[in-house]
């Protein structure tokens, strides 16, 4: 499927562990299409972690790192992409979006506390997670909304009522 250039049939948006990845693979199950990962992308090519680029080489890098693989993705790939969870903090990321069928999977913090509080491979959570997650949702939440499609909610939802809310909403 790579090498096309009509671009993704659904682009997934939203925060870490909301479930961008077990969603996006059920979704490229029933659409009968490939799963494309902009974060598995950017560990293939990178040869590391996300945290090891975080760490070694900090978050603007990652940043940059992250637009390439993202324009990179959407240039060739038409099947379903997940978007890592700060790639829309890129104006020409969201610019880039503009026209394609994206999804964003929303969760409230408590739940996004629960599912991720304790995983600490995710660089943006080290700290106190409750608060960063809040100021994450703060400055990221209009940013989601602006670029989706449709707005896909996952608090008490399996992975497979996601998905289904996601074909439905489509
Ligand atoms: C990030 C989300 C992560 C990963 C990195 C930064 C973010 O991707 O790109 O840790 O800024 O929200 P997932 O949303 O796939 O976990």
């Amino acid at each position: 499927m790579s090498g096309s250039t009509n671009g993704p049939l659904v682009v997934l948006v939203g925060p870490m562990g909301v479930g961008k990845s077990t969603v996006g693979q059920l979704l490229a199950e029933r659409l009968d299409c490939a799963y494309r990962d902009t974060d598995e992308d950017i560990v293939v090519s990178q040869g590391r972690t996300i945290a090891d680029i975080f760490v070694d080489e900090g978050e603007p890098a990652f940043r940059a790192i992250e637009k390439q693989a993202v324009h990179t993705a959407l240039a060739g790939h038409d099947g379903v992409l997940a978007l890592g969870g700060g790639s829309i903090l890129d104006a020409d990321t969201r610019a880039a979006l503009a026209g394609l069928r994206v999804v964003y999977l929303s969760m409230d913090v408590e739940e996004a506390v629960k599912r991720t509080g304790l995983n600490t491979a995710r660089p943006l959570l080290a700290v106190n997670p409750r608060r960063q997650w809040r100021d994450l949702m703060e400055a990221r939440r209009h940013l989601y909304t602006e670029v989706a499609h449709a707005v896909v909610p996952t608090d008490n939802r399996t992975p497979e009522e996601v998905t289904q809310a996601v074909l439905d909403a489509l």
